[in-house]
């Protein structure tokens, strides 16, 4: 398990440092008011790795930085679009800062106990640096400029498949799960608890670019009646016409190059009010999170949950879009070995997809180490995302995992499927 724990990190920073080998300008910028710049996710990083694996998350413990440089790095105190302007370490500083917090971290790994509780804030550390890659991704999609990533390695390729909607029947499931059963999970994933659904359906893949484009040609952004209340305000005040990044003439620009839209990728980009509106003209809605993991976790014939939708098998690049080379969802279809037990696709990995759900607490929610992870974000105007972008690492993603974002936001990689009552 040591050995797993160690891996895991080191992988997430080859990811981190993938994205932040570049000259000290474009680590420096702000390359919009929504995001940091690289070098604060950077040094935020190995401030986090400090503060809970060498001291247990006690900020007033002297860590390997002084502490008014240290409170630079506080996500609550200093707000994205003001982070630019700080006296923030430089890259070469964020470097030697995370190497030494890493060295002290393995060294501190070599004394632990081989066992899940000790283990576990190792795994949060992984999960939050993985996090920050993806933050760090869509950053770099935000950048203008000749690109620096370059194109990302292939996907596979289409599969026909019906864009229909699964009868998932009516009847009870677990939702959620224990630490018994995922010791690595995060605290708002807990606890397991039985919760009974009535029958709907739920889009077999997420909605695509081509499906997407029709709404758009048929005026869909231009007709109040299929958004709701603040989705129109929000339409009108943004001057929202189509997903963030197509362009006017039906393209894309993704990590800075122009391309053609591909018809039958799920679509990106895309804030909730933009899914909701979606689904209405579609005669759908939004799964209910709820509704989603039980189409994505639920074996029906045995009557117990799976580890993946696929089943218990460790994630390999054939069943799921993850890991980030890609730089790009996949086409529907690509995945038919990666269904979930009622034959639902493409739910890990891909896109994050929007639910109707709001960002809430499950029955007997216990915080976590890191006790302002999820807390202080329950009961917002937050929408909950589930499954996975392409960008997500499989370290970092399970059927029970809960993202949440506002709705208004569509700089990260969101798409959405449909559901239907029966
Ligand atoms: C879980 C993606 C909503 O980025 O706000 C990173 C993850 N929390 N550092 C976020 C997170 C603290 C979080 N999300
Ligand atoms: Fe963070």
């Amino acid at each position: 398990m040591r050995d797993n724990a160690a891996r895991g990190l080191e992988r997430a920073r080859r990811r981190t440092a993938e994205l932040t080998e570049f000259d000290d300008a474009e680590l420096t910028r702000q390359h919009s008011p929504l995001m940091s710049p690289l070098v604060w996710d950077l040094a935020h990083i190995g401030q986090q790795e400090d503060l809970w694996l060498l001291r247990a998350g006690d900020a007033s413990a002297q860590g390997v930085l002084p502490q008014a440089v240290e409170r630079l790095y506080n996500a609550f105190e200093n707000p994205r679009a003001t982070r630019a302007t700080l006296p923030l370490l430089t890259p070469g500083e964020a470097r030697a800062y995370l190497d030494d917090v890493r060295g002290r971290v393995f060294d501190a790994l070599d004394r632990l106990p081989d066992d899940a509780a000790a283990l576990f804030p190792y795994a949060m550390v992984e999960q939050h640096e993985q996090m920050h890659v993806e933050t760090m991704l869509a950053t770099h999609q935000l950048r203008d400029g000749t690109p620096i990533l370059g194109p990302g390695t292939t996907v596979p390729a289409a599969r026909s498949v019906l864009h229909d909607g699964v009868l998932v029947p009516a009847g009870p499931f677990e939702l959620g799960v224990d630490g018994s059963d995922e010791p690595f999970s995060l605290d708002n994933e807990r606890p397991a608890h039985v919760v009974d659904l009535p029958a709907y359906r739920i889009g077999r893949v997420p909605v695509t670019n081509g499906e997407y484009r029709r709404f758009v040609a048929a005026g869909g952004y231009d007709e109040q009646r299929w958004w709701s209340e603040p989705g129109w305000a929000h339409r009108v005040e943004a001057g929202l016409q189509r997903p963030q990044f197509w362009t006017v003439d039906g393209g894309r620009v993704r990590f800075g190059a122009v391309e053609d839209l591909p018809d039958d990728e799920p679509v990106q980009h895309v804030c909730f009010f933009e899914a909701e509106a979606y689904a209405a003209w579609a005669g759908a809605r939004l799964p209910t999170e709820q509704e989603w993991e039980k189409a994505c976790a639920w074996d029906p014939e045995r009557g117990e949950r799976r580890r993946w939708p696929w089943g218990a098998a460790d994630w390999t690049p054939a069943l799921a879009n993850l890991g980030g080379t890609g730089l790009r969802p996949a086409p529907v279809g690509a995945y038919e070995a990666g269904a979930s037990a009622y034959g639902v696709e493409q739910l890990m990995g891909d896109v994050w997809e929007w639910t109707s759900s709001g960002f809430e607490a499950w029955p007997g929610f216990t915080p976590m180490l890191y006790a302002q992870y999820s807390a202080p974000f329950f009961g917002g105007d937050f929408r909950v995302l589930r499954g996975g972008s392409w960008a997500v690492d499989a370290s970092s993603i399970r059927p029970s995992f809960r993202n949440w974002d506002l709705p208004i936001r569509r700089q990260i990689f969101t798409g959405f499927r449909l559901a239907w009552d029966v």
